[in-house]
């Protein structure tokens, strides 16, 4: 499923995103940027151990990543050029800012996408994962996030949601289907 947002395109596609072949992927990272389960260990295996050297080295230079926003490192052995890891937030019923959080890891991935010339990047489910935010709302929030980002900013070729299972993925394709353009 797909929809162009300006000169931008925006699909959804079911896969493993460590597969992507484009200039960049999300990774749904945690505070410390320390690796763990889920989407970010599957990164840091394919990619090989230098994302985690330069994870270390943001840490000790800044302590790590906010909740809401996002660092960059290379790739490693990945077939995208590089990872941008963002920093979802841990689900706690919905009142405590968690919607905005969320929206900002979009917001603040792709600002850092463009800001590296990035022309593709492939973003997973952040947060609806070990992190429990239910996938439905955050899919509201991921594709008005990044629709709100490419109304504003040129610059992008392709967004592209990369959804590991059915059901992530139907949340994903009924959230698109009724969102306004
Ligand atoms: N490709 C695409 N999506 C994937 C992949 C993959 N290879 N592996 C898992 N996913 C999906 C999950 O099915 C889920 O839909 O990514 C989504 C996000 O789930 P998590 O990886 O658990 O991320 P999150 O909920 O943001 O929790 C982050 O988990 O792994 C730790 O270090 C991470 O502490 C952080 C927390």
């Amino acid at each position: 499923m797909t929809m162009k947002i300006n000169q931008t395109t925006l699909a959804l596609v079911r896969g493993d995103i460590t597969r992507e072949r484009v200039d960049a992927i999300a990774n749904a990272a945690n505070e410390r940027l320390m690796g763990g389960g889920g989407v970010d260990g599957a990164i840091h295996r394919a990619g090989g151990p230098t994302i985690a050297v330069e994870c270390s080295a943001i840490r000790a230079k800044q302590g790590g990543c906010p909740t809401g926003q996002a660092v960059i490192t290379t790739g490693g052995n990945l077939p995208a050029k590089h990872v941008i890891h963002t920093v979802g937030p841990i689900w706690r019923g919905g009142d405590a800012g968690e919607s905005e959080l969320l929206a900002s890891c979009y917001r603040e991935s792709l600002r850092l996408a463009v800001e590296h010339g990035i022309k593709t990047i492939a973003f997973p489910s952040i947060s609806t994962g070990v992190y429990g935010y239910p996938v439905a709302q955050a899919a509201v929030v991921a594709l008005n996030g990044v629709k709100q980002f490419l109304e504003a900013h040129d610059g992008l070729d392709e967004v592209r949601f990369v959804l590991f299972d059915d059901v992530t993925y139907g949340a994903y394709e009924n959230a698109l289907a009724t969102m306004e353009v």
